[in-house]
């Protein structure tokens, strides 16, 4: 166990975090209560949650939601805890229902969380006194985002930023096509450290690399070249209505949203450059680059003109982590016809297992005794330095944190 103030001072600007802070038990109670249960999380598309009844759940550390699509066409995010006795309502990830009836002793609620009937409890029981508690959630260009805390940090400035960015992917409007789901032996922050860098592109992922620059990172500006090809690259987009900005988590917020010119050849992140689906949303073109999105601590994705990824981080220990990755295509595409789901995944599931492995054998070496703090690259590892100070920060601001005097 270390006290907060001394792991604290053990931190140095500009070097990765001291080992405890990847070990540490209480240091990971501490992460869930002060980043997961106050920070907006990603938590699936709203093309998931189209009808009335569709729901997913969202579980991370002690905390389950279902998010569902009522009656009146609201998103809801109820806690999966039954008002009786506390029973998860919904087992399983996902499903259609007509109401949510709780699978112990039949207590029925309605899509908007209302409890409609309670088997004998009673002529006094009054069931609407026992509503499921519901929690902030937010659509955003087909991105939902919840959040545990009843005074969840700001929202509007993402929206602003990336609704106009995202929107014209119709995100809304896709269809997820396939869902890949790791078990990485490493921790959560080890695996958004190693995705805040594009330090390690060239010597670990060929194939991202055929289409991707492994330029325009904050901090990185070396790359002339690089910088004309974007410019002109805002030129065309901007006469297209497309509102290319780089948005990189202003005054220290929690998003980022950039629009990258892909390589010469390459009207996607496919293997061959051609597209693998059919124009997404209402895309004036294909000329449209790679819009790039994070969210912290859970959340990055990358809209193309053909397809959009979008990968998933729930904790599960300070050891381990899930990763969900997702790809959505246009609804109307049909598969085999219009879209081969290996042809379309083919980049950034090769993409991502190879961040698998790196995190999962950085993380080996975190853990041993050889291990101390390294320097971060100024040019490439900017983002890094980023993260950790937004993450150091959240973990000293919010009260459930400064409270516990031990981490
Ligand atoms: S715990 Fe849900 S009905 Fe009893
Ligand atoms: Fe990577």
């Amino acid at each position: 166990m270390h006290t907060a103030t001394s792991l604290l001072d053990s931190c140095t600007p500009g070097m990765t975090l001291p080992q405890g802070f990847y070990l540490d038990k209480a240091i990971f109670e501490a992460e869930m209560q002060s980043i997961f249960q106050t920070q907006w999380l990603f938590a699936g598309h709203s093309c998931e949650v189209a009808e009335p009844g569709q729901y997913f759940t969202l579980s991370i550390g002690r905390e389950s939601l279902i998010v569902i699509r009522d009656r009146e066409g609201n998103l809801q995010a109820h806690f999966n805890v039954c008002r009786h006795r506390g029973s998860r309502l919904a087992w399983s990830d996902r499903g259609c229902v007509k109401s949510l009836v709780c699978p112990y002793h039949g207590w029925v609620y309605q899509l908007d969380g209302s409890l409609k009937a309670a088997r004998l409890m009673g002529e006094t029981f009054n069931p609407d006194a026992y509503p499921l508690v519901s929690t902030s959630v937010r659509e955003l260009a087909g991105l939902v985002f919840v959040c545990f805390s009843p005074q969840p940090p700001d929202f509007e400035a993402a929206v602003s930023a990336i609704a106009p960015q995202l929107g014209p992917h119709r995100l809304d409007q896709a269809k997820v096509i396939a869902r890949d789901r790791y078990h990485i032996n490493a921790n959560w922050k080890t695996i958004l450290e190693n995705n805040r860098e594009c330090y390690h592109c060239r010597v670990a992922h060929p194939e991202f690399m055929l289409s991707n620059y492994d330029a325009g990172l904050p901090g990185d500006d070396r790359n002339k070249r690089f910088q004309r090809t974007v410019k002109d690259a805002y030129q065309r987009w901007q006469s297209m209505g497309l509102n290319p900005q780089d948005v990189s988590f202003p005054d220290g917020s929690w998003f980022r949203v950039a629009r990258f010119p892909l390589r010469n050849g390459f009207l996607t992140e496919s293997l061959h450059g051609r597209l693998t689906a059919p124009l997404m949303g209402n895309l004036p073109s294909a000329d449209v680059g790679s819009l790039r999105l994070v969210g912290m601590p859970n959340f990055w994705g990358h809209a193309n003109a053909d397809y959009t990824m979008t990968t998933q981080v729930i904790p599960l220990s300070p050891e381990a982590t899930q990763i969900n990755v997702a790809f959505l295509v246009h609804p109307d595409a049909v598969e085999g016809t219009d879209y081969a789901v290996d042809d379309v995944a083919a980049v950034w599931r090769a993409t991502s297992e190879q961040d698998w492995q790196i995190c999962e054998s950085n993380y080996l070496g975190v853990c041993s005794s050889a291990y101390q703090p390294g320097h971060l690259s100024p040019l490439m590892e900017a983002s890094v330095a980023q993260f950790i100070t937004w993450y150091l920060r959240q973990m000293t601001s919010h009260p459930s944190a400064a409270s516990s005097s031990k981490w």
